[in-house]
């Protein structure tokens, strides 16, 4: 299955994709977490693609789409991919068209502006690993420390309110034509990918049942 899941910052993308992975066997691509990467390892691609992050805005289309038409060639996708966080923007989903792969669903997560704010704030990410928590509805199992490896978990340096603000701007703004992109194929066009919106709200559990119901899984 070649899964595009697409939602606010902090409407559970991540946290979903790690499920689904999990489940499917099959990758979880996050542009997010390979930015942060990129960034971490000082690479030119990180530092072109830092500021944007730090202020919240999207990267530049031409930087995420070599990224991800890189990384779907790869030997591991040949039976599906989990797509968290990409495309983002019209044009993104164009390239990747272009570039002819195929898509079989679009998950659109649905969670109001206020609920993803307490997400964020509460939000504790394992950087190396990208497993996410949050401090009272997702915590780990020793407070401040990764489940799987012990490490110390950390703060997502684009977790304050004033950035978190900004990029829920950016979704508005950037990634709601390509929702109604998405809608309009799915409604009219052959062959093209299903299109389900999802309430991400709630418990984790609650929206992950809800994500698996939607896309057929038991
Ligand atoms: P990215 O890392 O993708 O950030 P984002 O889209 O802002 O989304 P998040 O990772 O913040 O949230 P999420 O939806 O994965 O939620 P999570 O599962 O963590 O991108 C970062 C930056 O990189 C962008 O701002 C941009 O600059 C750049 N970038 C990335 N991709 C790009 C692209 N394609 N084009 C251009 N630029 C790009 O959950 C959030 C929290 O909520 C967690 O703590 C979780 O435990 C908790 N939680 C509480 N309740 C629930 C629930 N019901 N379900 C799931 N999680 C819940």
């Amino acid at each position: 299955m070649r899964i595009v899941i697409v939602g606010m910052p902090g409407a559970g993308k991540g946290t979903h994709a790690a499920a689904l992975r999990a489940r499917l066997k099959i990758p979880q691509i996050s542009t997010g977490d390979m930015l942060r990467a990129a960034v971490a390892a000082g690479t030119a691609r990180g530092r072109e693609a830092a500021g944007y992050m730090k202020r919240g805005e999207l990267v530049p289309d031409r930087q995420v789409v070599e990224l991800v038409r890189e990384r779907v060639m790869e030997a591991d996708c040949a039976g599906g991919f989990i797509l968290d966080g990409f495309p983002r923007t019209l044009e993104q989903a164009l390239a990747l068209r272009g570039a002819g792969v195929g898509i079989d669903i679009v998950l659109e997560l649905h969670v109001p502006d206020e609920e993803v704010i307490e997400r964020m704030t509460g939000r504790r990410t394992h950087l190396p690993s990208g497993r996410v928590y949050h401090v009272t509805r997702n915590p780990p199992k020793v407070p401040g420390a990764d489940d799987i490896t012990g490490e110390p978990l950390s703060v997502r340096a684009d977790d304050a309110e004033d950035t978190v603000r900004n990029r829920i701007a950016s979704y508005h703004a950037q990634t709601g034509p390509l929702l109604d992109y998405y809608r309009r194929q799915a409604a009219g066009e052959p062959g093209a990918p299903r299109y389900v919106r999802v309430d991400g709200s709630g418990s984790v559990a609650a929206s992950r049942a809800r994500v698996f119901a939607a896309l057929g899984i038991a």
